[in-house]
């Protein structure tokens, strides 16, 4: 296999992280250096399509204990299991594929798409946070599969992130949070998608995503026949649906340290709400994260603007909004309006998690 990837080890000992110098063509010799590591019961982080994951040995209750350790991650939130190969999805599941689960490998493997089933004995209870299903994926990204199949153990990977922080799509972001705290990263730059995988649950009658993600529930309706999204998913999305809370007690998930607060509603509403509210504001740094589309508007405003990408191409925003949100935090902002978009197609997954970023802080217009 060919595999143009730049790609350069980062090595870690406690406490030392250093960019090996330059770039690489993808270099099979320090990519099976990563994968003995893994084997041999450390942590390695590692590019997906989605985002950075922080990959351990799933079958070894060490490994995994570290993972929950490194992240800072309750032990009662399960992590996913990535597979290289298809057929290594028998090993971790209990009981036969149904045909249901097979079409929908078929179409979407390998890709953003997670399956939950019942889990075989074999995998240790706190990589399921004690629960009697596992969640398996196969990404499509060249190294990890790689990374992977070298291993040649099913490999546990959370997001790459401190618990709590934006998901890292960059080898930087992992650094900054994680550093000192694992045994290496591969880096292969900036990942596709920027936000994670769709988390689909088939363990119940009803195959139900739990997780909005990289495939959408359009891309998943042309497949299987009565999909749902959780209901309490569902609920947290729709307008009116979620009262502000006050900043003090901000939920944290995919959180910079500023304050996000979320305007939704038609773009030109958006755009003068966003207008009106930073004027309030003087003593705080201001940041705007908003749409090429809308960009024009704020042209001569004393703001920090960054464009998460155009509406009309949103795995264009997806792949940015993390990124963007983490250069807010190096900058120094404190406080970030960010202009909502509509829950169709990748939009679902994006505003799931933008609402999250922001607390659920929505001014709604
Ligand atoms: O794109 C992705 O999925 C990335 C890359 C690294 O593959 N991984 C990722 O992992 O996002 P993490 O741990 O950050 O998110 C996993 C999600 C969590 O919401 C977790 O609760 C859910 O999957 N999950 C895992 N196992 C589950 C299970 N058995 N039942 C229900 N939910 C589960
Ligand atoms: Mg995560």
């Amino acid at each position: 296999m060919v595999l143009f990837v730049t790609c350069h080890y980062i090595k870690s000992e406690v406490g030392v992280m250093e960019l090996v110098e330059g770039t690489k063509i993808f270099n099979e010799e320090e990519l099976k250096e990563a994968a003995q590591l893994l084997a041999s019961g450390r942590l390695v982080a590692f590019p997906t399509e989605t985002v950075y994951g922080l990959g351990g040995n799933a079958l070894d209750t060490d490994a995994v204990k570290e993972i929950f350790k490194a992240k800072g991650r309750p032990a009662d939130n399960p992590l996913i299991v990535h597979i290289a190969r298809k057929k290594d999805i028998n090993n971790l599941v209990k009981g036969e594929i149904s045909k249901l689960a097979q079409r929908l490998i078929d179409k979407f493997w390998p890709g953003p798409l997670t399956l939950i089933l019942p889990k075989a004995e074999e995998i240790p209870d706190i990589t399921t946070g004690e629960l009697k299903t596992v969640a398996v994926r196969m990404p499509s990204h060249p190294v990890a599969l790689e990374l992977i199949k070298d291993a040649q153990v099913p490999i546990a990977a959370p997001s790459a992130n401190l618990s709590g922080r934006p998901s890292p799509t960059l080898a930087q972001h992992v650094i900054k949070d994680l550093a000192g705290r694992i045994a290496g990263i591969v880096d292969a730059g900036q990942t596709g998608i920027g936000i994670e995988s769709t988390v689909l649950d088939l363990s119940q009658n009803i195959p139900t995503v739990l997780r909005p993600g990289g495939i959408t529930y359009e891309e998943l309706t042309e497949v299987i026949d009565g999909v749902r999204i959780d209901p309490a998913v569902k609920a947290k999305l729709e307008r009116g649906s979620v009262k502000a809370i006050s900043p003090g007690m901000k939920y944290k998930h995919y959180a910079p340290k500023a304050d996000v607060i979320l305007v939704e509603g038609k773009s030109t509403d958006v755009i003068y709400k966003i207008k009106q509210l930073m004027d309030l504001e003087d003593e705080t740094k201001v940041g705007i994260m908003i749409t090429s589309e809308a960009s024009g508007y704020y042209k001569d405003e004393e703001v920090i603007i960054k464009v998460m990408g155009s509406r009309s191409n949103l795995k264009e925003v997806s792949s940015n909004i993390f990124k963007l949100l983490r250069e807010f935090d190096q900058e120094g902002v404190n406080k970030i309006f960010v202009e909502g978009l509509p829950l169709t197609g990748l939009g679902l997954a994006i505003m799931n998690r933008l609402r999250k970023s922001a607390g659920y802080q929505i001014v709604e217009v």
